[in-house]
């Protein structure tokens, strides 16, 4: 039997990723959107408590009530500038929304070196996510992460959010990540996550890890 997941986020990308990741799985994904005012993101420390705080919400909005197999998924990700102390983290949807990706690449301005794999290290970032699925009235988390560098200007493209300027890190033939700059067997070949395909994207993604993560620890579908 296929097993829904409701997914709630208000982000089309998002929901695009984990559709292609999960359904090949037997899951059936849907879009759980709620109204803007109906779901508040708490201000506090950690990925792993926002997600939290917004399972809580999500399971008072479910359709009819959800049905007892259903699952509800929630992940929230952040950006974590090493040059910037972690920064912006988990206050990456306002930084985004008020100083946006050329924000980013301002404060980032002074790091720059014609050694390529010196200014991959200077700029050195980290996406993070956190994945909760709800099921049975328990809540299961994932985790994932996937580092790179913040790209010297902004790329078009595909992507959302923050991928028209983080160049995720060359992977290893275990699909493992490298050092910022370090060429390995899969590469982007410098090109950030808004100048590649989603399909590509996966491969390197802090969520596709998460939702692996999360799917290690679910009974198959
Ligand atoms: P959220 O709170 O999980 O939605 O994510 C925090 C911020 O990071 C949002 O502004 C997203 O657009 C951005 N973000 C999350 N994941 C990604 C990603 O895979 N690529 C680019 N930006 C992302």
């Amino acid at each position: 039997m296929t097993r829904t997941i409701w997914f709630l986020t208000g982000n089309a990308g998002k929901l695009k990723e984990a559709a292609n990741h999960l359904e090949p799985l037997g899951y059936s994904v849907k879009h759980l959107n709620l109204e803007e005012g109906m779901i508040t993101e708490p201000q506090v420390d950690t990925l792993e408590e926002v997600a939290r705080a917004k399972i809580n919400q999500a399971l008072e909005h479910l359709p009819d009530g959800g049905n007892t197999q259903d699952m509800v998924l929630v992940e929230d990700a952040g950006l974590f500038v090493n040059a910037l102390n972690g920064f912006p983290g988990v206050y990456s949807s306002y930084v985004l929304d008020t100083l946006g990706c050329s924000g980013i690449l301002r404060l980032l301005e002074h790091l720059n070196s014609e050694d390529t794999v010196q200014c991959a290290q200077l700029r050195a970032a980290e996406f993070q996510a956190v994945a909760a699925l709800w099921m049975n009235g328990e809540i299961l988390f994932g985790n994932g992460s996937c580092p790179g560098w913040i790209a010297l200007q902004s790329s078009e493209g595909e992507g959302f959010g923050f991928d028209p300027i983080f160049t995720p890190s060359d992977l290893d033939d275990l699909g493992k990540p490298l050092p910022p700059g370090q060429y390995g067997v899969k590469s982007t070949h410098g090109n950030t996550f808004g100048a590649i395909p989603m399909e590509e994207k996966q491969a390197y993604s802090h969520r596709s890890r998460a939702l692996d993560d999360l799917l290690r620890q679910l009974p198959s579908a």
